[in-house]
């Protein structure tokens, strides 16, 4: 399905940065019927996506369904302490190349905040949603009363 290797200018990312994942949507039909035959635009996708090697640090994980199905196909990237971040319009066919790239960018950041201009255009125009890290959990009061 893919020929040809992503395009990026990415450094070699920090070996300590957490590890980034890359969910993809593979329920969504990207405004189809679901096909009799053959495999969801969100499935293409993935497939299209996995088909070679992934940026350095990033796991790519098939999902079902992110809810954001009325503009599908869907790609989320979370890890560490980072924003997570879902973005929609993900055409199966020619955007396999920037997601890549952008989870690329994204995997160097320490916060998943990719400066604006270094944000591929897709991202820039296609953020369904972000959400701030997890908040640390503060230690258990009889711990806390013991410092
Ligand atoms: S089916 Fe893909 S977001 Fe719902």
């Amino acid at each position: 399905m893919r020929d040809v290797a992503p395009e990026t200018d990415m450094p070699e990312p920090d070996a300590n940065l957490p590890a980034t994942e890359l969910l993809v949507c593979v329920k969504c039909l990207r405004g189809h019927e679901a096909p009799e035959e053959g495999l969801r635009p969100g499935q293409r996708l993935f497939e299209a996506l996995s088909a070679g090697p992934a940026p350095k640090g990033v796991t790519i994980t098939a999902v079902e369904c992110l809810q954001n199905c009325d503009q599908g196909c869907t790609v989320a990237l979370r890890g560490g302490a980072r924003w997570t971040y879902v973005f929609g319009n993900v055409d199966e066919v020619s955007h396999w190349s920037v997601i890549l790239d952008g989870a690329a960018r994204y995997h160097t950041t320490e916060d998943g905040l990719i400066p604006w201009r270094e944000r591929p255009e897709h991202f820039k125009r296609n953020c369904v949603a972000r959400i701030p890290p997890p908040t640390p959990t503060q230690a258990p009061l009889k711990e806390r009363d013991n410092d």
